[in-house]
């Protein structure tokens, strides 16, 4: 467990990492930093040593604390794409399949798929709630619970999800089993197969895979990594191609992790208005932005569009509890709920009562502002060591939240490859062409950064960086 100061210092690492304090800016003073937070001024003094130790910021006499240039930093900033290739199916399945087995193999350095490792994670709390649930509530929890799902649960998503804008009722929210079968739910419910849908590229490649069973076809619009997906490509994209829905991570994107304004968000979802085209909205990291402000959603600043929110716990609380969400409007509602049950006629009724145990209690909250820190400085650190092993030529994003980053490798680097051989050695890594149909990204990696810092972890870079 990080003390207090530690965790001031890794989130403010994660700000800088992130360009919300740039080179040159000069950190709040520390007094008024103490009274914001509520903690005594020695403490913010050990978290900006500490900052000044690991080379993050400068102080200078008499004026406070300054931002420093990190030289060794070398970020994507143009857009890694494109305009549009025509709509396309989805492959890679089996590079997928063995991303996804190595995430529960131990023996494996898991760097591939996006799961937090468990110390991230509040595990205590949560085998707690599903003793006393399993304990206290035997009738309800040996039961279906049928869809919409368990009434407390959607009650506090609803109270949650009315904090970041919009009026969200109980009676609005679908429980899913994670936010993977919410994507799949909301696609189903507006689109049929051999539809058009547009995504963002370069994309989650879950979201690929879930497109690819259900016979819908991919058109992809170029993403920017620090402002998000291009609303004059997608606006062209729409003139050519009969799109049915279009399916955005708005906040902390995968894997480019930046943040959407909320002018763009705005002009995201009055674009689709205007051309008939569902949102359906994915904010599985929208918790875990390195700023202190919880950002905004489409679908809290634009209620009335028609817009499908769909989120999950699997990236705060605990991916295993499979507790996930759509968000849909009344006309949408109820065709969610009969496709949730006839997918899975329920999902699980102790991790869902459990869950909403964990919300009620205010543990939650409190367990996202030591995370967001710790998230934010895992990926400083993964991104420093990156920029220090890899050859010259490799460029990364600078995520604003969640803990993914995205590498671009020297051109002549076959990613796949490299993940290929890479697994061979005990290493998993997500190659870049899995996050698009149309080859695009060869020379991307992503790396997950949600892992404990160790020596096995250093000795994993230290093996890529020998294969690169
Ligand atoms: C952007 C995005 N959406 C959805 C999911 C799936 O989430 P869940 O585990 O809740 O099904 C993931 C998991 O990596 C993700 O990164």
């Amino acid at each position: 467990m990080e003390t207090l100061y530690q965790q001031i210092a890794a989130e403010l690492a994660g700000q800088i990492a992130a360009g919300i304090h740039g080179p040159g800016d000069r950190l709040p003073g520390l007094r008024g930093h103490a009274l914001q937070r509520g903690v005594s001024v020695a403490t913010v003094v050990a978290a900006y040593r500490k900052l000044e130790d690991e080379g993050y910021i400068e102080a200078r006499s008499r004026s406070g604390f300054y931002v420093r240039t990190r030289k060794a930093i070398q970020t994507i900033e143009a857009g890694a794409s494109s305009v549009t290739a025509p709509p396309c199916p989805v492959t890679g399945q089996s590079m997928t399949m063995a991303l996804i087995k190595a995430a529960s193999n131990p023996g494996i350095v898991q760097l591939g798929a996006a799961v937090p490792d468990p110390a991230y994670l509040p595990t205590n709390a949560v085998a707690r709630a599903l003793a006393r649930v399993a304990r206290t509530e035997r009738s309800r929890a040996a039961a279906y619970m049928m869809p919409p799902g368990a009434p407390e649960l959607r009650q506090q998503i609803a109270r949650r999800m009315s904090q970041t804008g919009g009026c969200v009722s109980a009676d609005d929210i679908v429980i899913t089993t994670g936010c993977q079968e919410a994507l799949s739910l909301a696609l189903r419910a507006c689109t049929r197969p051999h539809d058009v849908v547009a995504v963002e590229s370069p994309a989650f490649y879950g979201l690929l895979h879930v497109l690819e069973s259900l016979e819908l076809k991919v058109l992809e619009i170029p993403a920017h990594p620090r402002t998000g997906i291009a609303l004059d490509a997608l606006a062209f994209a729409l003139d050519r191609w009969p799109v049915k829905a279009c399916v955005v991570v708005p906040n902390f994107s995968n894997p480019l992790g930046y943040c959407m304004s909320d002018a763009s968000k705005r002009a995201l979802v009055e674009l689709l208005t205007q051309r008939g085209v569902t949102l359906i909205e994915d904010d599985v990291y929208g918790d875990l932005g390195f700023a202190n402000r919880r950002p905004s959603t489409c679908k809290g600043l634009m209620p009335q569009a028609d817009i499908l929110y769909c989120s999950s716990f699997s990236k705060t609380l605990s991916p295993g509890l499979r507790i996930g969400w759509v968000a849909a409007g009344e006309q949408r509602r109820e065709r969610i709920e009969y496709l949730k049950y006839v997918t899975s006629i329920a999902s699980p009724s102790v991790p869902q009562l459990a869950t909403a145990q964990l919300l009620e209690n205010g543990r939650y909250d409190r367990y996202l502002r030591e995370v967001r820190g710790r998230y934010a400085s895992a990926v400083a650190r993964m991104s420093d060591a990156v920029m220090k092993y890899f050859p010259e030529g490799t460029r990364i994003s600078q995520p604003a939240g969640g803990f993914v980053l995205w590498v671009e490798l020297p051109h002549h680097v076959d990613g796949f490859d490299l993940a290929r051989r890479a697994l061979r050695q005990g290493v998993s890594i997500a190659p870049g062409t899995l996050f698009s149909v149309s080859g695009k990204f060869g020379n991307f990696v992503r790396l997950s950064c949600a892992r404990v810092w160790d020596a096995r972890l250093e000795k994993a870079l230290l093996a890529l960086a020998r294969l690169l």
